[in-house]
């Protein structure tokens, strides 16, 4: 069973081929950064313009480096959401013709769903397993039970954690994406200095709240000398900054683990996954693989090129689908939104109202 993924929902143009024994014959990402950095953020119609133009070349690229023709494949998976809407219109458009002109099926994959399986990609983890998923859009604690079958337990009542990420280097000056610059330039940094706020931490259950993070944040800066920041400045807050975040994460999902094993008394040994860009972050995970350990939870996060977002979690997502025979028509509508839980209870309130990311 070998499997074209295509996404996408953001900035990303990628195309990736896969086969049902979890080997990935071609992976290939194409980032639109250049072409946002001028605007210090993601640009909606910017970027569907880029994915129109590269799509075609991208997905030429992949089939000719896995060896195969068009021919080949069993089916053609692309996101079908959440994301924006520019961008999944090129990507399913491209895969309906790719379907209808090889008459082989198209599976629209939730794109989160495609970040929540890429565990079973890359280690075979079985159901039901803990998912912690943080990425630029979102943050949220799920147990994954099956393919389409999520419990939300947890989710933010305002910014995701790769947009305080983002936002935070944007005030520091340190360019876009933000999250990758950040900890870069935290390793030269001492943690302790700064004290920022921890929101959330120390209450019940598994939601999250960044907002409060990122205003200090700036309350911070506007603190210091006026003029432009000393290198040591910007290096001691990005590492402040990562130290609260780690802080948030392991009690949010202390509790989310705690939540799990209520539910799941007799999963022999419980498994974490971490997954979405943020998962990337190097310190962020040693704070989860130490929390893992102390909890007795197995710990698993995908390779940081498989957190963030690529077409190789596309196609796996498609061969799980395909799999159970779950495929898509060629109307499907594609959707700007769409939860994994569409049953779970709406996160607590902040101050603020939930807006939409909530
Ligand atoms: O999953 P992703 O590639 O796209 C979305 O679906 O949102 O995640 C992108 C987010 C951005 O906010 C980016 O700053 C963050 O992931 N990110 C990181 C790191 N690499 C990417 N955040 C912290 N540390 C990183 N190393
Ligand atoms: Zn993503």
């Amino acid at each position: 069973m070998i499997v074209l993924g295509i996404e996408t929902s953001c900035d990303e143009t990628a195309a990736a081929v896969v086969n049902a024994d979890r080997r990935i014959l071609a992976n290939e990402v194409f980032s639109q950064i250049d072409e946002h950095t001028p605007f210090g953020g993601v640009v909606p119609e910017v970027a569907a313009r880029a994915h129109l133009e590269l799509i075609d070349g991208v997905i030429e690229t992949t089939i000719e480096k896995a060896g195969i023709t068009l021919d080949d494949l069993d089916a053609v998976a692309a996101t079908g959401g959440p994301g924006l809407i520019g961008g999944v219109l090129v990507g399913t458009m491209t895969a309906k013709a790719i379907a209808a002109v090889k008459g082989c099926p198209f599976i629209a994959v939730n794109h989160l769903e495609g970040h929540a399986l890429t565990a079973r990609l890359t280690d075979d983890v079985t159901f039901p397993y803990l998912l912690l998923l943080v990425s630029g859009g979102h943050c949220q604690l799920l147990v994954v039970k099956g393919v389409g079958n999520y419990k939300r337990l947890g989710t933010t009542i305002d910014d995701a954690l790769g947009e305080a990420f983002d936002k935070t280097a944007k005030m520091l000056g340190l360019g876009f994406p933000g999250g990758p610059a950040v900890e870069r330039i935290a390793t030269a940094g001492d943690g302790q200095r700064f004290s920022l706020p921890r929101p959330l931490m120390g209450r019940p259950g598994a939601d999250f709240s960044f907002s409060g993070l990122k205003t200090k944040v700036r309350q911070t800066i506007e603190g210091l000398p006026p003029g432009d920041l000393q290198e040591q400045d910007v290096a001691d807050l990005c590492a402040s900054f990562q130290v609260a975040a780690g802080d948030v994460l392991a009690d949010r999902v202390g509790n989310a683990m705690a939540i799990f094993q209520d539910l799941h008394p007799d999963t022999d040994q419980p498994v974490l996954v971490v997954a979405g860009g943020v998962a990337a972050n190097q310190v962020l995970r040693h704070r989860l693989q130490s929390l893992s350990s102390e909890q007795g939870f197995h710990f698993i996060a995908p390779p940081p090129n498989l957190c963030t977002d690529n077409g190789a979690m596309i196609a796996w997502a498609g061969i799980e689908r395909l799999r159970l025979g779950d495929t898509d028509a060629m109307n499907f509508r594609p959707r700007p939104r769409w939860p994994l839980d569409p049953d779970a209870p709406p996160a607590l309130r902040g101050n603020g109202a939930a807006g939409a990311k909530a």
